[in-house]
C-alpha cells in the first residue's frame, strides 16, 4: 500500500478506470470505507469539478456529491449558469475517511492527509487526462493541493484563472490537458460558515467566473 499506481490501468477509457478503481488498495482508506467513489459525468465534459473526498452519503451511494454539500453545490452551479450536465464531478481522494466517536455511531468526516492525497492522485490524473476538460474547478484546499502540489491556501488563488500545473506535460504516463484552474471554497465550508448566505454568494460568484471563462 504505497499509492494507487499499480491499480490504474493504462487505458484512457473512463469506464475501465472506474471499474479498476473499485478494487484499489493503494492506501489504507479502502479498509473502513464501503466503496470507492469514482468521478461521474460526461466523458468529454468541458468542466471537471474536484472536491476533497466522498462523505457519508457518497460512501453509501457510490456517487460523488449526492449529500448535503453536493445539493448546495448543484444549486450554486445552476444559479451560476454552469450546466450540471456538462460537468464531471470527482474528488481528490476516492474513499471516505471518518472516525466514529467513542459511544457514538455517526461517522464523522476526517480530512485526508498528504500521504493519502498523494496515494490517490494517479486516479485524478487519469481522469483529467481522459476527460480533457477546458476548465478545472478546485473546491477547497485539498483539491487545490492535489492540483498545485505543496502547501496551498485557497485565499492565495481564489477566483483566479490559472494554468493547470503540468498541463500539456506527462504525468504517470498520461498527458494532462492544457486547462485552466479556478479555485473556490468547498461547499461544506459554506454549510459551516457563520454567515452562510455570504459564503454561498461567494461560491456562486466564483462559479459565475468559471462560466464566463467557458463562454
Ligand atoms: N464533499 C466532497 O468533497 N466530495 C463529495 O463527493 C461530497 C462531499
Ligand atoms: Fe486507492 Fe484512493 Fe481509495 Fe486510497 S483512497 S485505496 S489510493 S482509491
Amino acid at each position: 500500500e504505497h499509492d494507487a499506481r499499480p491499480y490504474v490501468p493504462d487505458t484512457g477509457d473512463l469506464g475501465a478506470l472506474r471499474r479498476a478503481a473499485a478494487s484499489c488498495r493503494g492506501c489504507p482508506l479502502h479498509a473502513d470505507a464501503t466503496r470507492t467513489v469514482f468521478g461521474a459525468g460526461p466523458r468529454r465534459a468541458r468542466v471537471v469539478l474536484v472536491g476533497e473526498q466522498p462523505g457519508d452519503r457518497e460512501d453509501r451511494e457510490g456517487e460523488p456529491f449526492v449529500g448535503p454539500a453536493g445539493a448546495l453545490l448543484r444549486r450554486a452551479l445552476a444559479e451560476s449558469g454552469l450546466d450540471e450536465s456538462s460537468v464531471y464531478f470527482t474528488n481528490a481522494v476516492k474513499h471516505f475517511k471518518f472516525t466514529v466517536p467513542e459511544g457514538g455511531k455517526r461517522r464523522i468526516h476526517k480530512a485526508p492527509n498528504l500521504r493519502e492525497m498523494t496515494a490517490c492522485r494517479p486516479w485524478l490524473v487519469a481522469e483529467l487526462a481522459s476527460v480533457r476538460p477546458r476548465l478545472v474547478v478546485a473546491l477547497g484546499a485539498t483539491a487545490g493541493r492535489a492540483l498545485f502540489g505543496g502547501p496551498f491556501r485557497v485565499g492565495d488563488h481564489r477566483g483566479l484563472l490559472e494554468p493547470l500545473p503540468g498541463g500539456g506535460a506527462e504525468a504517470d504516463g498520461r498527458t494532462l490537458p492544457e486547462a485552466r484552474v479556478l479555485v473556490t471554497v468547498h461547499p461544506s465550508a459554506v454549510l459551516r460558515a457563520r454567515d452562510r448566505e455570504a459564503a454561498y454568494r461567494g461560491l456562486v460568484s466564483d462559479l459565475k467566473a468559471a462560466a464566463r471563462a467557458l463562454a
